[in-house]
């Protein structure tokens, strides 16, 4: 059996796609989400890979999920932070709760995800942390004040991360999708979709196996002087 990965957000989207993804490298994976039992039902009967469910917004939630990941599989060597939401409005019409709840997630959920494997992390001199940012932490996005202010702050931690991790083995790196096909995508409006494809260079929208090929190669035992990095995958549509 290969090293154990956990993958938040693991059964859907860009997270289903990874989940997949380091399983056929030969990983162990354990996916998590947070509230839709039928599709992880499917995805589980599909790829063989165990679910879990937990809410990445809740410490308490996340340390018992995360043990008993352990207690079934073994020690997380690999955690991929990918579980994520969009609460999308203008400023001016931005309640503090779409504010909160996308903290709660994309912020408060990294943290509530990385913080339970770390100190094992530290004590077996290895680990491999990726976690899913944005183009739009890189670049802002109108009508997601919310969003962006979570993926920019996922830059900060891997940076920071990378820096306490790297002498115990530990590498931590982010990946910023640019708009990838998938529900999360799909759900703005037709006009808004076909205004983003036309800024993407590359004339299309990512698949989410993209994504998850970067973070085959970030996990992997090879890649570890690469630390802190973040890797765009966005059709050229920011250089960031
Ligand atoms: N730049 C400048 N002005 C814009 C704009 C933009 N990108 N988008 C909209 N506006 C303007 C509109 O033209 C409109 O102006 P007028 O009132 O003068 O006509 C005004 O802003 C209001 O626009 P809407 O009617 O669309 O406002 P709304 O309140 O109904 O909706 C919104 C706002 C929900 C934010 C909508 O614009 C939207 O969905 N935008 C897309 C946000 C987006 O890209 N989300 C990404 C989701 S996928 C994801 O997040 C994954 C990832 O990591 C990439």
């Amino acid at each position: 059996m290969g090293r154990v990965a956990l993958v938040t957000g693991g059964s859907r989207g860009i997270g289903a796609a990874i989940s997949k993804a380091l399983k056929d490298a030969g990983y162990t994976v354990a996916a998590s989400y947070a509230g839709n039992d039928e599709a992880a039902a499917k995805f589980s009967d599909e790829t063989g890979i165990k679910t879990y469910k937990w809410d990445v917004a809740s410490y308490e939630a996340s340390k018992a999920g995360i043990e008993k990941v352990e207690a079934d599989l073994g020690p997380i060597e690999i955690v991929v932070a990918n579980a994520g939401i969009t609460r999308d409005a203008p400023f001016h019409k931005m309640t503090p709760e779409q504010w909160q709840q996308v903290i709660d997630t994309n912020l408060t959920g990294v943290f509530n995800t990385i913080h339970p494997v770390w100190p094992g992390m530290r004590e077996r001199k290895f680990g491999r942390v990726v976690v899913i940012s944005s183009v739009n932490g890189q670049k802002g996005q109108f009508g997601q004040v919310n969003y962006a202010a979570t993926k920019a702050g996922d830059i900060g931690i891997v940076r920071s991360l990378a820096q306490e991790g790297a002498r115990a083995g530990i590498t931590a790196n982010a990946i910023c999708p640019g708009y990838i096909a998938t529900e999360m995508v799909m759900a703005v409006s037709d006009k808004v979709r076909e205004s983003i494809i036309a800024q993407i260079p590359a004339g299309r929208l990512g698949e989410p196996e993209e994504i998850a090929r970067c973070v085959t190669f970030l996990v992997s035992d090879d890649a570890g002087f690469i630390n802190g990095s973040t890797i765009s995958a966005n059709g050229a549509q920011f250089f960031g």
